[in-house]
């Protein structure tokens, strides 16, 4: 297990287009572990590969994240997530481990279904709403190189790229 290096706006890896999961073998799910293990530590509830780099369609989330007993986390695993359905609006606060300093308020579907495989790759399918709801849609986004930022309206939208490149470029 190894803890990877998480990548920050503005950096145009976050901006790749990701691959398919095709293999299912020891080494994705160690990449898995890997990942739990770099979301734990980062404090995040969800990781999506590529804000580690890895170009793949693979993301883990789990709402229990915070807890400090071991026993009491919820890890998820899902391997090539498609929305299948969708309904209704929700709005609440996203933050994101590749996007510092900067959390907004964000509009998505209410409810939706995804499919996925797991990391043996058999067919899985989850209806997920809430919490879990607004996760898939935030890490779902990275795997098509969207960030939760680009959701923002234009003019607010500027402005916090503006902020955060130059706070990027301080920090370099
Ligand atoms: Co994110």
């Amino acid at each position: 297990m190894t803890i990877l290096e998480i990548y920050t706006f503005p950096d145009p890896i976050l901006r790749q287009k990701t691959e398919a999961v095709t293999i299912f073998n020891h080494e994705l799910a160690e990449t898995t572990q890997s990942m739990l293990e770099t979301m734990y530590v980062s404090g995040g509830i969800g990781l999506a590969a590529i804000q580690a780099g890895i170009l793949k369609q693979i993301i883990v989330i789990d709402l229990k994240s915070g807890e400090e007993e071991i026993s009491l986390r919820e890890p998820h695993v899902f391997i090539n997530p498609e929305i299948v359905k969708e309904s209704g609006t929700t709005v609440s606060e996203e933050g994101c481990l590749s996007v510092i300093e900067f959390r907004g308020e964000i509009e998505r579907a209410e409810k939706i279904t995804v499919e996925y495989q797991n990391v043996r790759g058999e067919a899985q399918k989850m209806d997920a709403e809430d919490m879990m709801s607004i996760c898939l849609q935030h890490e779902i986004d990275h795997l098509n190189g969207v960030l939760f930022i680009d959701h923002l309206p234009v003019l607010k939208q500027k402005m916090v790229k503006k902020r955060l490149t130059k706070l990027a470029k301080a920090e370099a």
